[in-house]
């Protein structure tokens, strides 16, 4: 066959992290079916929707079986009543959107590989470690990437002071998935600054912002300047517990203009013709919980998620385990004990303690010797890898 493919896709590692992984938890229940595996591994939640979200989607199902409430095709960019609802998120941190600025989508890993359809060939910021659809989406497109480290010695909040001043993608996740570090207002005006300063586009990953824990931004767009330079990823995977249920959002403020061409519309053709919408039905899920009701639910879930980090935490104190994260995320990351790599640590905790968590170094070099462990459990099953790590770290 001459057909010609990607070539780009001969650049990404194997497999992506989380399907590596499943593989290999795969083989060994396969090996040994007879152990009890705890999944600390992928963040992905496990307590059911709540009551508001359900209720709405019954009753979006009901109007769906009824020619008068009947809906086809919805906008691209989705519903009103999804967009206010987004509106009225922000509007709580004082971020003031309009209608237009506001796209949902299906979830904020499809948007971060997606938003790369409307930027030419420009170079890549990108925190290391970190989420890592970031690195693979722009690899699948020849982008150039450049690494910004975040370790200890930075608090794993990487700041702008020592990057040379030119135009990139700078992609942020704060509260950042996997270290759990989240920039105050000081240190997301340092990245504003220079990106407006250095005409650089911010794609800021706020898929955390709920599980923020005292005086951090929820958004980007709390920062002065931050409409002409950024675009914010949102999603309500985490927040609502969402991540079967598929839904967020994208934010492309009017002002923000690149060579001489407004994002915005360029956001919105592109997803009108590649984007037929979220479904009605999950978009009137999505208003529910963000509704006054609906979002106090989401908290006392992620109330009960916390308590795990908590728990997961004190365990690593009392064994003398490095550790951040934890408080504003529902990761902990930790330094893998003995000077394991962070693949020894892996396989470690799968073959000895059934345990699994995510290799830090999956998030970038700098994840080296470092491990991930996600509070998204049930509480008997954290409780239980709790006792194991007790016994057997
Ligand atoms: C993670 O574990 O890092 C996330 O669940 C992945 C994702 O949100 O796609």
């Amino acid at each position: 066959m001459s057909i010609k493919v990607n070539e780009n896709y001969k650049n990404l590692a194997q497999n992506y992290l989380f399907k590596t992984i499943a593989e290999k938890v795969s083989a060994y229940t396969q090996a040994n079916p007879d152990k009890k595996i705890i999944r600390l591994g992928i963040g992905d939640v496990t307590l059911p929707l709540t009551p508001s979200v359900i209720e709405a989607m019954h009753k979006a199902v009901d109007e769906m079986g009824h020619q008068e409430t009947f809906k086809g095709y919805g906008s691209e960019a989705g519903y009103d009543f999804a967009i206010d609802a987004v509106r009225n998120h922000y509007e709580k941190s004082g971020v003031i959107l309009k209608k237009n600025e506001v796209f949902i989508s299906d979830g904020a890993k499809s948007d971060c590989g997606n938003i790369t359809d409307i930027f030419g060939d420009n170079e890549i910021l990108i925190p290391d470690p970190v989420y890592p659809v970031y690195l693979d989406s722009n690899v699948m497109c020849g982008r150039k990437v450049q690494f910004i480290a975040a370790n200890q010695e930075n608090g794993f909040l990487p700041l702008p002071d020592a990057i040379e001043k030119k135009s990139y993608i700078i992609y942020i996740c704060s509260p950042n998935n996997p270290t759990g570090a989240v920039y105050n207002k000081e240190q997301l005006k340092q990245w504003v600054d220079f990106a407006n300063e250095s005409e650089s586009v911010i794609i800021f990953d706020s898929a955390y912002e709920a599980f923020i824990h005292g005086d951090y931004p929820h958004s980007i767009f709390e920062i002065e300047g931050s409409r002409t330079c950024a675009i914010e990823i949102c999603s309500l995977s985490k927040t609502a517990g969402f991540t079967g249920t598929r839904m967020g959002w994208t934010i492309v403020p009017e002002e923000l203009v690149c060579s001489g061409t407004a994002l915005n519309p360029m956001w919105n053709r592109r997803q009108s013709t590649k984007f037929n919408g979220t479904a009605y039905i999950i978009q009137r899920g999505g208003q529910a919980a963000l509704s006054e009701e609906g979002f106090k639910e989401c908290q006392e879930n992620i109330a009960y998620y916390m308590e795990n980090a908590k728990l997961i935490a004190s365990a690593l104190d009392e064994k003398g385990i490095w550790y951040t994260g934890g408080i504003s995320s529902p990761y902990i990351w930790l330094k893998c004990p003995n000077n394991m790599s962070s693949w020894e640590f892996f396989d470690y905790l799968l073959n000895e303690l059934q345990i699994v968590g995510t290799p830090g170094c999956g998030f970038g070099p700098q994840g080296e010797g470092y491990f991930r462990l996600t509070s998204f459990g049930s509480r008997e099953a954290t409780l239980e890898a709790i006792e194991r790590m007790k016994k057997g770290l």
